[in-house]
């Protein structure tokens, strides 16, 4: 079969699904006309080098911060953190706002870490005195945590926190924050320098890229602590989630198993195009617009449509539209296929999520994604469409 006839049975479609995410097309084209090249040779140093860089410049952390690309996704930085960075005589709390709070405290009890967690209302943000209570209170019955796991921005609601407040408490009470930050990085500050010990972040969501690798952004002083633990056998990482060889192997600028050479030439020109081109702070202040056209958008609709999350705490990469409680998941798929006929894929929220709502007598969620390298004339396009379709309760 010829290239035409291949070419022409995969559609172009517009996606709105908050990762994979859409990767402009030009930018896939030119990584395309970049040659591969091998992960031991001194071409992927010339690649990682100034990638790890504009990583740190997007970050804003300084030297004191490991910067390292694991072949994966942000799966692989978060599990690493917990096979790594938790010790088996430590207490971890992991702290949820969804599903994806929940997903961090599920590795935990997967890699059968001493674990617990505390649970804030979806669409809600931390609460810092919840958590401080929490915190005293564990410290109190001798089961002070060595470790707290947090997420950055909750994907399945579209809630962002401040992580320099969240770590500060955490960091209070002598505990490691954890972050996972996957629908963050890229759109909003990070809040990392001199308060999180370990972010997990990943290439396909406000990075504007496709999937395959995860980032992680380390301190110094968890690097040591993984360091002890191993040494002192107090966990034992698989090899491929073992943080002190993933940090060996990124101080020379390579990676521990073969990456996808294709993608590290994309991150290469879009961490470029970040940085040098469209610029960091810019960068943030296109997807708060985004952000806020969404919301004026959901204001338009009336018909008892509203924004999920609290107004305060809404993401800058995602939102969350609640239907009228008259509305069931099952009344999205037609919306769902007029949107596909019209070449957009849609996002519900995550079945679990909408069934709780549903059995609670509320709305269930569309997620909006506007992450990446998403455009005013592209989300306002898809905005028009489904408001075409969304029946008026
Ligand atoms: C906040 C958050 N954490 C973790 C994940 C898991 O990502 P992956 O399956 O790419 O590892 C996702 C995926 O959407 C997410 O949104």
């Amino acid at each position: 079969m010829g290239f035409e006839e291949l070419a022409a049975q995969v559609e172009d479609l517009k996606l709105f699904t908050p990762g994979p995410t859409y990767v402009r097309r030009d930018l896939m084209v030119q990584a395309a006309k970049m040659p591969n090249f091998s992960h031991r040779d001194e071409q992927i140093i010339v690649r990682l080098k100034p990638i790890y860089a504009n990583l740190r410049k997007m970050a804003e952390v300084d030297d004191s911060y490991h910067i390292i690309l694991m072949p994966g996704s942000v799966s692989t930085a978060m599990e690493t953190s917990v096979t790594s960075l938790i010790g088996d005589d430590d207490k971890v709390l992991s702290v949820s706002m969804g599903s994806f709070g929940d997903m961090y405290h599920g590795m935990t009890v997967a890699n059968r870490k001493n674990s617990e967690k505390l649970s804030f209302e979806p669409g809600q943000g931390i609460d810092l005195n919840v958590l401080e209570d929490k915190l005293k209170e564990m410290e109190r019955n001798g089961e002070k945590p060595s470790v707290v796991t947090f997420t950055h921005n909750e994907t399945s609601t579209g809630v962002e926190v401040d992580v320099v407040a969240v770590s500060q408490v955490i960091k209070k009470y002598g505990a490691l924050p954890l972050v996972d930050a996957v629908s963050a990085f890229g759109a909003t500050r990070t809040g990392i320098q001199g308060n999180v010990a370990m972010y997990s972040t990943a290439t396909q969501k406000c990075m504007g890229l496709d999937a395959g690798f995860g980032i992680a952004i380390v301190s110094e002083e968890a690097l040591e602590r993984a360091k002890y633990l191993v040494e002192n056998k107090k966990c034992y990482p698989p090899s491929i989630l073992d943080l002190t060889k993933h940090a060996a192997t990124a101080k020379g600028f390579m990676t521990g198993t073969t990456p996808n050479c294709t993608l590290i030439n994309a991150l290469y020109l879009q961490t470029d195009y970040i940085v040098n081109t469209e610029g960091v702070q810019e960068r943030y202040a296109r997807h708060k617009a985004l952000k806020e056209m969404t919301h004026d958008w959901i204001d338009s609709l009336g018909n008892g449509y509203q924004l999920f999350a609290d107004k305060n705490v809404a993401s800058n990469s995602v939102t969350a539209l609640q239907t009228p409680p008259s509305m069931k998941m099952q009344d999205l798929n037609p919306v769902k296929l007029k949107l596909r006929e019209e070449k957009f894929v849609m996002s519900t929220g995550l079945p679990p999520m909408n069934k709780a709502l549903e059995a609670q007598g509320k709305g269930v969620i569309i997620r909006i994604p506007h992450m990446g390298d998403m455009t005013k004339d592209r989300l306002s396009e898809y905005l028009n469409a489904m408001k075409k379709y969304l029946p008026s309760s």
